[in-house]
């Protein structure tokens, strides 16, 4: 029996992924029309002898009490939503509830950031795991450019061994390309090693008054994994698997049409195919939740996805984009490489327009967690447009590369802003 983790942070974790995050929380965000961590959960759900799922965060109960009845439900497994009443860090929220992790005596646990979009290879990560000598830890691993891998975990790595034998989260120089994707098996022996970390640290307060007494704070990148390269415990697993972390709401892009792209070979009846009279145009990859209307005469595609009970009018034109529940589209529209918020209206004859910018979402390892709304001087870098809930956008006005907060009613044509 295996289990999973799936840690999912809090709401003053998702303040670049603004302004969608005002109205729901991050992990719960749809790309390709499923909640950011439903494809966790999926992943884990087809790898057969994983039985248990624990979330780990510190958002309120109430907002994730739905999806875990919705995914229990789905996949008929247990799923549980831990909920940290103080931030432990990650390696600290897994101490604190070991009890519960270790409950069952699994094999082996998963633990996944909530924040990674991926071709999750679970089961080969699994296999990995277990013909190691001694793992305690295996990390999924993918190579980034020089420049990228300041943002990671680096590690350096016996090649005969795959073991790590150094480890330096987000170094200030140069370390190595090969950087840790935030996903994770961990035998139960990695306990032990853990407790250490705790009691080395309330040791050190006791002795010097300083420190974190009892709080638990403890992280696992810089207190367990850095200690533990070296030690023949530790190893990476290199993927060349489709991998990106969910950090910008201009990710979300990214990341859509690639699980869309996933679709294809896994769940085909995802994806949009026009049958008979009434299906509208599509250039694939679409996936068109099937509560949305859309005019047979709107022509939607590549790599879009339209959310429940959106309505779609006749002409429309929409690419590379993610439109949202209740979101209306008015006729004779055009919407290019932008979010469309819940409940949000485009009018007729209107263009909502993004521009895909640096990084070049098409190279292969475009991770876009350096596209953030400001740049290092301040000035805006607003790439994707990227509408609130609620928003209104009148008929016949242009908005191009804006980002604007939920219900705002907009009066005119806007370029290059951010409308608070
Ligand atoms: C759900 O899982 C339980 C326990 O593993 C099993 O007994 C039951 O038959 C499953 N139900 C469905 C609908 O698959
Ligand atoms: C606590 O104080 C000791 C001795 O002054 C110092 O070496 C250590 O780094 C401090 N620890 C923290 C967590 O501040
Ligand atoms: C759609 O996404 C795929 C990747 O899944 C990409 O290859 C393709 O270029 C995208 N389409 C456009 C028009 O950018
Ligand atoms: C969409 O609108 C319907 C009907 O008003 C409502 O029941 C549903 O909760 C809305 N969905 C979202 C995600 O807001
Ligand atoms: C973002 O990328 C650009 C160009 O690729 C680079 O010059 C810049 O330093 C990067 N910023 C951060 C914060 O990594």
């Amino acid at each position: 029996m295996l289990k999973a983790i799936i840690l999912i942070g809090g709401p003053q974790k998702g303040t670049r992924f603004r302004p969608l995050s005002l109205d729901i929380p991050k992990p719960l965000f749809p790309v390709a029309g499923l909640p950011l961590i439903q494809h966790h959960v999926e992943a884990c759900a087809a790898l057969g002898n994983l039985k248990e799922i624990l979330l780990i965060g510190f958002y309120p109960v109430a907002q994730l009490q739905e999806f875990v009845n919705d995914m229990q439900k789905q996949y008929n497994m247990t799923i549980k939503y831990l909920q940290e009443f103080i931030a432990l860090g990650t390696a600290g929220g897994l101490y604190h509830f070991r009890d519960q992790i270790r409950y069952g005596n699994p094999d082996a646990f998963f633990v996944m950031n909530g924040d990674i979009c991926a071709d999750f290879p679970l089961a080969e990560l699994y296999r990995f795991h277990k013909q190691q000598n001694k793992a305690l830890v295996t990390i999924m691993g993918t190579e980034a450019t020089r420049q990228q891998s300041l943002n990671y975990g680096c590690m350096v790595t016996n090649k005969d061994t795959n073991e790590v034998t150094h480890y330096v989260e987000k170094p200030s120089s140069y370390v190595s390309t090969l950087i840790n994707c935030g996903i994770y098996v961990f035998s139960l022996d990695v306990f032990p090693v853990i407790a250490e970390a705790f009691n080395a640290k309330q040791e050190e307060y006791y002795r010097n008054g300083n420190g974190s007494r009892d709080t638990g704070y403890i992280q696992l990148e810089q207190e367990i994994l850095s200690p533990l390269a070296g030690t023949g415990k530790m190893f990476v697993l290199q993927t060349s698997n489709w991998w990106s972390q969910l950090k910008t709401a201009g990710s979300a892009i990214y990341a859509n049409r690639h699980y869309l792209e996933l679709y294809k070979t896994r769940y085909p009846e995802r994806l949009y195919t026009p049958s008979g009279e009434g299906g509208c145009a599509i250039i694939p990859d679409v996936h068109i939740d099937p509560t949305a209307s859309v005019h047979p005469t709107a022509v939607l595609g590549p790599n879009v996805s339209i959310g429940p009970g959106v309505s779609i009018g006749p002409g429309v034109r929409i690419r590379e984009s993610i439109i949202l529940a209740n979101a209306t589209v008015e006729q004779r529209s055009l919407v290019i490489y932008s979010i469309i918020g819940r409940g949000s209206r485009v009018g007729q004859w209107a263009r909502v327009e993004g521009t895909p910018s640096d990084p070049d979402p098409n190279k292969p390892f475009a991770k876009m967690d350096n596209v953030s709304l400001f740049n290092s001087d301040g000035r805006m870098n607003p790439s994707i447009t990227i509408l609130g809930c609620s928003v209104s956008v009148p008929s016949e006005t242009i908005l191009l590369n804006c980002i604007v907060l939920p219900n705002k009613e907009l009066s005119r044509s806007i370029k290059n802003e951010i409308i608070l």
